[in-house]
């Protein structure tokens, strides 16, 4: 086995609009870095974590990293131990899937440091366990693009079944990050647990059209499908200056914007015929015209997930 391997896993955005949890995607950048290196103490360790402030545990049951690379070892029978050196390069509570990242960072290097036993697909069970851990609820919309790259649909959770969608030419997406920190787990909280027929039949047409705009390469349909009337509607209370931001991308030419994952980062996609820098940078301003300063990323839709850096001897 080599001595050490280093990993870089991407941030993601779930929901994708219309899609609670059953959709997401992959961006090239932000995303988290994670060195990783076999021990001779059968256990998993979190030697050290940078970029967090502090704030991460690196108490093994406590890290969404260690929490899914035991799920790995423990399903696989495994007593290989491992030590975790984790570089956060994202923001934490920002809605672009950190804790994913960091999860889906550590089984991706242990697998390739096992020589791939498992296709990334059979990874993603043991990556959903970190999401439990970091928010209570073990949905799929982060980690599955994180590790597989592109657009994943989560068609059902019981069973697990995920299938990578075509990412059409020419997409792009501008993400904003506000200087204010929202926990999945609260962002959760203020949802609805009960919705009528009418709502929900609208939002299946908006994921039906959503997916179909994706194998169509058909922008049209996908600026008119992006649209959440259920879950945005509730969270944008939880990011001051939403519909500012979400105005500013629209009338710069963005196909559609919305929360990304739970929030505070907002999303846009572009199109061919639309500037990303353009929409990113008044996107960023409507977010500064009230005093909260804001990171952009522009990025095209990543479609290979998680990379090897660099691997030891
Ligand atoms: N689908 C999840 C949510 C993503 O919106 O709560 C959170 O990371």
């Amino acid at each position: 086995m080599k001595d050490s391997i280093r990993v870089f896993a991407p941030a993601t955005v779930a929901n994708v609009g219309c899609a609670f949890d059953v959709l997401g995607f992959a961006l090239h950048e932000p995303g988290d870095e994670l060195i990783l290196k076999p021990n001779f103490e059968n256990t998993v360790r979190v030697i050290s974590i940078e970029g967090d402030g502090g704030v991460l545990s690196k108490d093994p049951q406590f890290n969404t990293a260690s929490v899914a690379l035991n799920a790995m070892l423990t399903s696989m029978g495994s007593r290989q131990g491992f030590d975790i050196y984790l570089r956060k390069k994202m923001p934490l509570g920002s809605g672009l899937g950190s804790s994913a990242a960091s999860a889906v960072a550590a089984i991706f290097a242990a697998n390739e440091m096992l020589e791939k036993p498992l296709s990334p697909s059979e990874l993603l069970p043991f990556a959903m366990e970190g999401e439990r851990l970091a928010c209570g609820s073990a949905h799929a919309d982060n980690v599955a693009p994180s590790l597989l790259g592109g657009f994943v649909l989560i068609p059902s959770y019981q069973p697990l079944i995920i299938r990578t969608l075509p990412v059409p030419e020419g997409l792009s997406a501008v993400v904003v990050h506000p200087e204010i920190e929202v926990k999945t787990r609260d962002a959760r909280d203020v949802l609805r647990q009960k919705i009528s027929l009418q709502s929900a039949s609208s939002q299946w047409g908006r994921v039906g059209g959503l997916v179909a705009s994706l194998f169509t390469s058909d922008f049209e349909l996908l600026a008119a499908s992006l649209d959440d009337q259920i879950v945005e509607p509730a969270r944008a209370v939880l990011i001051p200056g939403f519909y500012r931001v979400k105005q500013a991308a629209l009338e710069n030419g963005a196909l559609g914007c919305s929360i990304s994952g739970s929030g505070p980062s907002v999303f846009a996609l572009c199109g061919p015929g639309s500037d990303p820098a353009l929409v990113a940078n008044a996107m960023k301003k409507a977010f500064q015209e009230i005093q909260i300063p804001a990171t952009a990323y522009t990025s095209e839709i990543n479609r290979k997930g998680p990379v090897v850096l660099e691997s030891g001897d």
